[in-house]
C-alpha cells in the first residue's frame, strides 16, 4: 500500500519522485499534480533538487550586446504555459536562450512534445546536456549558438527576455520565417512584443507571461 504524499517526510518523497523521474513513471498530469502539492514558495527549489540541478556557473565575461545574463523562470510561469498553449506531444518547442534546460526539460516532461534549447552559453550547455543524458530524455536536445545567427525550426518558441535590441530583431524576423511555413506560438514571460504587425496577443492567466499567435497571410493559425 502506498503512503499519501503528504504523510511522507520531504526526503523520502523527493526520493521517490526521482526515481518515478528516471523510470519515466512521473510525467504528464502526475507530474504536474506533485508540483502543485509542493507549497509555492519552496516550488522552484523543489524542482531544481528533482532534476538534479546545482549553482549555475557565472555568466561568461564576454556576452555580446543585447544578450541577457542566466536567470531561470518561475516553475508557476512554464506550468501556466503549457496549459494555457496547450502544448502537446506533436509540438516541436524550442527555448530561445535556454539556459540550464529548466524550460526545456519540463516542457516535455509535462507534454510530451520534443524539446529543443537553443543557448549561447557552452558552460550552461554542458550542464544541461549532462542532466538530460542523466535522466535519458532522448526528445530533448540543446544547441550551443546565437539564436539570431542559426536557421530556426519549431512551433511553440519561449523566450524569458533573452536578448533585447538587434539581436530580438533578428530574432523575430527568423521567427517570421518559420510563421511563413506553418503556424506558431511564442510564449515570452517579462518580455513584451506589442508592436510586432505579424503577431496576436491572447489573454493569459498569468501576468507575466504572454503568448501570441502568428498570423502571417495565407498560414492557418494553430
Ligand atoms: C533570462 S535567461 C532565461 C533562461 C531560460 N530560458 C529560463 O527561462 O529558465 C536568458 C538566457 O538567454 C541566453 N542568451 C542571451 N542571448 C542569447 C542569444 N543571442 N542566443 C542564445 N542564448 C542567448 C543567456 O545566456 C541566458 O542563459
Amino acid at each position: 500500500m502506498h503512503d499519501k504524499p503528504d504523510a511522507l517526510d520531504a526526503g523520502t518523497r523527493m526520493r521517490r519522485a526521482r526515481a518515478d523521474l528516471e523510470s519515466g513513471a512521473l510525467r504528464g498530469d502526475a507530474l504536474r499534480e506533485l508540483l502543485l502539492s509542493v507549497p509555492a514558495f519552496e516550488r522552484d527549489g523543489w524542482v531544481d533538487a528533482l532534476l538534479g540541478f546545482e549553482e549555475p556557473p557565472p555568466d561568461v565575461a564576454d556576452l555580446p550586446r543585447g544578450a541577457v545574463p542566466y536567470l531561470p523562470s518561475g516553475v508557476d510561469e512554464i506550468l501556466a504555459m503549457v496549459a494555457e498553449v496547450p502544448l502537446r506531444p506533436d509540438d516541436a518547442f524550442v527555448d530561445l536562450g535556454s539556459g540550464l534546460g529548466r524550460v526545456v526539460m519540463l516542457a516535455h516532461l509535462l507534454s510530451g512534445a520534443r524539446a529543443q534549447g537553443v543557448e549561447l552559453q557552452e558552460p550552461l550547455v554542458h550542464r544541461a546536456r549532462a542532466r538530460c543524458a542523466e535522466l535519458a530524455l532522448p526528445r530533448v536536445s540543446f544547441v550551443h549558438a546565437n539564436a539570431a545567427d542559426i536557421e530556426l525550426d519549431g512551433s511553440v518558441f519561449f523566450l524569458y527576455a533573452p536578448f533585447n535590441g538587434e539581436m530580438l530583431s533578428a530574432v523575430l524576423r527568423r521567427l517570421e520565417d518559420v510563421a511563413r511555413r506553418r503556424p506558431i506560438v511564442i510564449c515570452t514571460v517579462d518580455l513584451e512584443l506589442h508592436g510586432v504587425p505579424w503577431l496576436r496577443e491572447r489573454e493569459t492567466g498569468k501576468v507575466s507571461l504572454t503568448l501570441y499567435d502568428s498570423c502571417v497571410r495565407g498560414v492557418p493559425l494553430r
